[in-house]
């Protein structure tokens, strides 16, 4: 019997233009772009024992050394569905996975994206090895099916392999942009050194999952509006990006993360997830850019944190305004603070 390991590490992303309504199998309703991170990584090892299952396959799930069976559950939902892709499933495989996220505990931060890319990641590899194909792991080909992967396990997770910026989903004019997985899209040099400061409005764990809220789009009275705005937003945004404008990489940036909220307060049922301090943080970041003329943006995920977007040139200029105007209204004054990084790597 073969045993072998597999590690990988991920990083979280934050989208620029939201992902927010699917169809089918896991499939985007509308082409959406991130901003890859770089300190919220998830660690994930897998250990591949072939052929000691009398089942299909049997999944053990350790988060940080300890045995996680409301994860391991979930996971194994979504690995049964997936034996067409990852054929290793039906071949009595045991796999054992451990996972570690780089970023604190309940800080609110999401961490499907990171975790479940560096799963996809793992599982891949295992997947080429099994098929004498490991040579192929260093290829654009495995970056794509990676990718791919990432996406069945959980959409906004294929963005996250790439440097800088992943796009997902088939877009007018971007060569090689597919529903099926991201793709990576050069863009000015100032995006690279862009900071990400995340503000700690809440910890609470959500109260609506992601899947839950893409559900309510299908019957949505604003989707196919929502749609075509995000098409037309992209199209706009990835203009920017190439340029440098980061006024206008900001402002498409913010009015998406409202738009997403916007979304959620007017399905039916209806829900909210911004909190007043999310409202009282944008409405200081509006009024300082306004006066300083600083490109100072916020973007928001589904939840109620705040994350600041800004080049790393000016991130001195912000600091005192942070301290004193922003930070009383997160909880305990917790900041995380992160940046643009550069995708997937093997550890
Ligand atoms: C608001 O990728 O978490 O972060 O595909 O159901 O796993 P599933 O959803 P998920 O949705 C993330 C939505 C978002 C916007 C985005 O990242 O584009």
């Amino acid at each position: 019997m073969k045993t072998l390991e597999y590690k990988w590490q991920s990083p979280s992303n934050i989208a620029l233009i939201k992902y927010w309504g699917k169809h089918d199998r896991q499939l985007p309703c509308n082409p959406s772009i991130s901003f890859t991170l770089d300190q919220a990584q998830t660690q994930t090892s897998l250990v591949v024992e072939f052929g000691k299952s009398g089942k299909p396959f049997e999944l053990n799930f350790l988060f940080e050394g300890i045995e996680n069976t409301s994860f391991a559950n979930k996971i194994n939902k979504k690995l049964e569905s997936l034996s067409d892709v990852l054929p290793m499933l039906k071949t009595g495989v045991s796999l054992t996975v451990n996972s570690l996220n780089t970023f604190p505990h309940s800080a609110g931060i999401a961490s499907s994206a990171s975790s479940m890319s560096a799963l996809a990641l793992c599982l891949l590899e295992a997947q080429y090895a099994l098929d004498g194909n490991e040579a192929a792991t260093s290829s654009n080909l495995f970056r794509q099916e990676a990718s791919s992967l990432a996406r069945l396990l959980s959409g906004s997770a294929c963005r996250s392999l790439f440097p800088v910026l992943g796009q997902w989903g088939k877009a007018e004019d971007l060569a090689g942009s597919s529903d099926e997985w991201a793709i990576g899209v050069e863009a000015h040099p100032v995006f690279s050194t862009y900071r990400n400061d995340i503000l700690i409005v809440s910890r609470k764990e959500k109260t609506v999952s992601s899947t839950a809220g893409h559900n309510l789009m299908t019957n949505h009275p604003f989707a196919n509006a929502r749609y075509q705005q995000a098409c037309t937003n992209l199209q706009a945004i990835l203009r920017a990006l190439k340029t440098g404008d980061v006024e206008v990489v900001g402002d498409i940036m913010e009015l998406e993360a409202l738009v997403l909220h916007g979304l959620m307060m007017s399905s039916t049922p209806s829900f909210i997830l911004l909190e007043p301090n999310s409202l009282n943080i944008i409405n200081e970041i509006r009024q300082y850019r306004a006066q300083s003329g600083l490109p100072l943006y916020f973007s928001i995920d589904a939840g109620p944190n705040i994350h600041l977007l800004y080049p790393a040139e000016i991130e001195s200029r912000l600091a005192d305004f942070i301290e004193t105007r922003l930070k009383p209204f997160c909880i305990n004054g917790q900041i995380i603070k992160d940046k643009v990084g550069m995708g997937a790597s093997r550890i």
